[in-house]
């Protein structure tokens, strides 16, 4: 595993979805407005990179029979293959994966595409997004808004999660730091669990402004078509922490 990803979520990936709920199915929400928005008819065919439980795309695939999905974590696709066996799910490397197929939707979400750190590591998969695209092809992606820590204000140097089930009683306390040279975020998150005590996890990702990303995205023949910081896909000045971009595959 790559050092930047030491989650004890993703280790424990029956836990995930306790720690982050959906409880109203929020984000398959939020694709299907995309959908209607940005495309002429419903999708045939969808690509989730960075697919962890692949939660996102079982809802989908309610609409969508033709759902695919990449993680780098061999636990994490296992689990979700159990779970959800009629998706089609494999481990594989965002920045290298080749299907040999195309999709009408590629979307990344969770923050998925911020684990792309360096230049390069955005190049391919950058690339792994044109390999999988036709002429029309939307694109989706859900990151942190680094843009929204412009002028500082909205910058919380720590953060508290506590996770109260049967199956699993633990409390996180995390602390974020940037490297501003890098562009990269640092959390460091210590979980005291019920039964196990205290574990230590580390993530770093990527942050993206938007006109970067913009650039990033037009260059290899994407056009974005909006940028939201809210998932009711409404115009604001991007304040918010989230960052959701629809865009087109027009090579
Ligand atoms: C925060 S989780 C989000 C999972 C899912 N998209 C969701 O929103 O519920 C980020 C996922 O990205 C995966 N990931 C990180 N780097 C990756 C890469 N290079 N290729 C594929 N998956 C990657 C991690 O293993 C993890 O499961």
């Amino acid at each position: 595993m790559d050092p930047n990803v030491q989650n004890y979520l993703y280790r424990n990936p029956q836990f995930y979805e306790l720690a982050y709920p959906e409880t109203n199915d929020e984000t398959p929400m939020m694709c299907r407005r995309m959908f209607s928005r940005y495309l002429p008819k419903p999708p045939r065919s969808i690509l989730d990179l960075g697919c962890g439980t692949a939660r996102d795309l079982d809802s989908l695939s309610k609409e969508c029979p033709d759902c695919w999905g990449v993680d780098y974590l061999a636990e994490v696709i296992g689990f979700a293959r159990k779970q959800r066996p009629h998706l089609h799910l494999q481990s594989g490397d965002a920045r290298h994966v080749r299907l040999d197929r195309t999709f009408d939707v590629i979307m990344s979400m969770g923050s998925a595409f911020m684990y792309a750190l360096t230049d390069t590591d955005v190049a391919r998969t950058l690339e792994t997004f044109v390999a999988h695209s036709h002429p029309g092809t939307l694109l989706i992606l859900d990151i942190n808004n680094a843009a929204s820590y412009l002028g500082g204000e909205h910058f919380k140097p720590t953060s508290e999660l506590r996770v109260d089930s049967p199956q699993f009683t633990a409390e996180a306390h995390s602390i974020y730091s940037f490297n501003r040279r890098q562009q990269t975020l640092a959390r460091r998150r210590v979980w005291t669990i019920a039964g196990q005590g205290k574990v230590e996890d580390f993530c770093e990702y990527r942050m993206f402004f938007p006109a970067e990303l913009e650039h990033l995205l037009s260059e290899r023949g994407f056009r974005v078509a909006g940028m939201f910081d809210n998932m009711r896909l409404q115009e604001t000045d991007l304040c918010g922490p989230r960052l959701y971009v629809p865009a087109i595959f027009h090579p």
